[in-house]
């Protein structure tokens, strides 16, 4: 799985900023059915003229379609979509619905798994709790949890129970939905002279997630993709460590706490 992801949340030209991303480097492309672009995310890997062997696609389904069945189906429905025969991971999108739910939607996704229709499974906006459910059912677990992180909102205990249990961590918001005007955020980008998203995405990196940054801004496409020259020091890694708000920091759903 490439390290940095292009999220297209909320993007309304996802067909020209997919191939812009491409142009860029990325490879790996974060959609999901309530994005409503899945079909923009499949033409533009097509015209690409890329092998889909060299694209790494996620797709998630939400709880709307949780459920044993419900679930099968919408497996089918993304492939429609993206045009595509399989998809490289497939999430579920949130913990809503209870325990009983989630855990049939994961049995579900285990078994197209095992018809091929997805290489991995994986989850998102998962705590411990929802975690841990899977573990006790005796299940495969997860590849991804995929939450929000940023230097704001850190979610530390789900992270190091990722660790501990193997299960990557893929960082969404990174950017804090645009959100960068921390005095630190600029200080380290004069000091560096690269811009603050490319200080928040080091940062991510540098913690070992996996970031998906969104931009519908071409500009923006290329400029968060230049990672890769430069590095943060442990001072400028500890400051921006010292941020962390905990939940009150998140900017977005973030449910990991549900029931
Ligand atoms: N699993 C989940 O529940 C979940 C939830 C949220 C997000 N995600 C995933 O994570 C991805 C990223 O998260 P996000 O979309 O919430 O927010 P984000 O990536 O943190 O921030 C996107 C915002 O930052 C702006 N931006 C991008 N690059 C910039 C730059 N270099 N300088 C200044 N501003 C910049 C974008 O504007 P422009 O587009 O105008 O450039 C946009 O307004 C999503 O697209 C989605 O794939 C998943």
């Amino acid at each position: 799985m490439p390290r940095l992801g292009f999220g297209v949340y909320q993007n309304y030209t996802t067909h020209e900023s997919v191939l812009e991303a491409f142009r860029a480097g990325y490879r790996h492309i974060d959609t999901a059915q309530a994005y409503r672009n899945e079909a923009h995310v499949g033409s533009a890997v097509r015209e690409s003229g890329l092998e889909r062997n060299d694209v790494f696609i996620t797709t998630k389904c939400i709880s709307k379609t949780h459920g044993y069945d419900k679930t099968l189906r919408a497996v089918d429905v993304s492939l429609e979509r993206l045009a595509v025969e399989y998809v490289d991971l497939f999430l579920i999108h949130d913990p809503f619905k209870g325990t009983e739910l989630r855990l049939q939607t994961y049995r579900a996704l285990l078994d197209a798994q095992r018809a091929g229709k997805i290489r991995s499974v994986g989850v998102s906006n998962f705590g411990i709790k929802h975690l841990e459910e899977i573990r006790a059912a005796g299940l495969q677990t997860p590849s991804v949890n995929q939450i929000e992180l940023h230097p704001f909102c850190q979610q530390k205990p789900i992270v190091a129970y990722c660790r501990e249990h193997g299960i990557i961590v893929q960082a969404y918001s990174p950017l804090i939905r645009g959100k960068m005007d921390h005095p630190l955020f600029m200080e380290l980008a004069n000091k560096h002279e690269r811009e603050p998203a490319q200080i928040l995405l080091r940062w991510s990196l540098q913690h070992g997630f996996m970031p998906l940054p969104k931009s519908a801004t071409p500009a923006r496409i290329q400029s968060n993709a230049r990672l890769y020259d430069f590095s943060l020091n442990e001072e400028d890694m500890r400051r921006l460590d010292a941020l962390d708000q905990g939940k009150a920091g998140a900017v977005t759903w973030n449910p990991v706490d549900v029931e």
